[in-house]
């Protein structure tokens, strides 16, 4: 069976974008793949983190991936602090990238703009990402638009390494889905959707109250058109909410445009709604059902046992091939 590894950053309330671009697809994935399914909490403190704020947000991101439709029993759900093997392994293939290529990743770029000082761990995250799905020897890595930069680095240090000390990382293959890739802010369809936007009307967050959802979509920006039809280039609005619409329904682009021919924005904002609400009501139960009973806990503990197995022999065996001696 061939292998899954994606991470989500507990670093705030996760976004109907972290849904779409990537829950969705680890939900689909882990009947034909072995996967594992992480809260990156090494990679949520290269910014500033609230120690409590942290140690909650990576309750409730690991109880969101069970309440979204992830199986504990087929696929590994831990924090990525729990395994130190990923950390070690992101101190080794730090020594394999180069200065010149993490100043080009655009993520640094972008959270490092205007700063009068940026951590270092902020500048190395990509060797750290490219450990975690290495040390798996990963197939496929399901994720939204924004990581392709860093899955990229991460099959040219793993290129690299096969280089140098012979064959043995697997080249891992990004998964990302066509439409839905990178959702939009509902207040400005020119920047991403995010959690750590301060305007809260920008994105919806998986456990906003049905009437908040309704309230933010029914807001959301649209052009001063009238035609529900998906134009990225000219109705980038517009086109984010049919986009949203497809990735929740289940239906396609062109079945949406067609349901709504003829048919203002109105009616279609007030359906979309309903639809995001049809979803994320019965998960927000479940959500508050798995925190209730405290079992998370028990689930992230199985999960880092049985990952950090396949971690430790797999790290030995690169230890060796970079020249470590072996402990006695
Ligand atoms: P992060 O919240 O940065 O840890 O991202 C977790 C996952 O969600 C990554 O695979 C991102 O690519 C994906 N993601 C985050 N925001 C969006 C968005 N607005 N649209 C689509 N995917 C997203
Ligand atoms: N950098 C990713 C993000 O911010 C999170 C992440 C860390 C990740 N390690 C990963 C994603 C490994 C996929 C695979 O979204």
């Amino acid at each position: 069976m061939k292998t899954v590894f994606s991470g989500i950053q507990p670093s705030g309330k996760l976004t109907i974008g972290n849904y779409i671009g990537a829950i969705k697809n680890f939900v689909k994935l882990q009947d034909d793949y072995k996967c594992n399914f992480v809260i990156v909490d090494l990679h949520a403190i290269t910014v500033p983190q609230d120690p409590e704020a942290l140690r909650e947000q990576s309750e409730a991101v690991a109880t969101l991936y069970i309440a979204a439709g992830i199986d504990p029993s087929k696929s590994n759900v831990y924090m990525q602090s729990h395994v130190p093997q990923h950390a070690e392994l992101g101190w080794l293939l730090t020594t394999l990238t180069s200065m010149g290529e993490l100043e080009r990743m655009t993520q640094f770029k972008d959270k490092s703009a205007g700063k009068d000082s940026v951590g270092a761990g902020l500048f190395v995250y990509p060797s750290l990402m490219a450990a975690d799905i290495l040390l798996f020897n990963t197939d496929l890595v399901p994720v939204g638009e924004d990581q392709k930069q860093h899955l990229e680095l991460a099959r040219d240090i793993a290129g690299r390494f096969n280089h140098r000390f012979g064959n043995y990382f697997t080249i891992p293959e990004p998964y990302i889905p066509e439409v839905g890739a990178r959702i939009m802010s509902l207040d400005d369809a020119s920047k991403k959707m995010s959690k750590s936007n301060p305007n809260e009307g920008s994105y919806i967050a998986l456990l906003d109250p049905p009437d908040v959802i309704r309230k933010k979509i029914s807001r959301a920006t649209t052009d001063s058109g009238r035609e529900v039809k998906y134009d990225p280039a000219n109705k980038p609005e517009v086109s984010n909410l049919i986009g949203i619409y497809s990735q929740i329904s289940g239906l396609s682009v062109a079945e949406v445009e067609q349901r709504y021919e003829g048919q203002m924005y109105g009616p279609f904002k007030k359906d979309l709604a309903e639809v995001v609400v049809s979803v994320l009501e019965p998960l927000q139960q479940k959500y508050r059902e798995i925190r209730e009973s405290g079992e998370i806990r028990n689930i992230l503990r199985e999960g880092a046992e049985r990952a950090g197995e396949i971690a430790a022999k797999n790290l030995k065996e690169i230890q060796h091939l970079m020249g470590f001696l072996p402990r006695g």
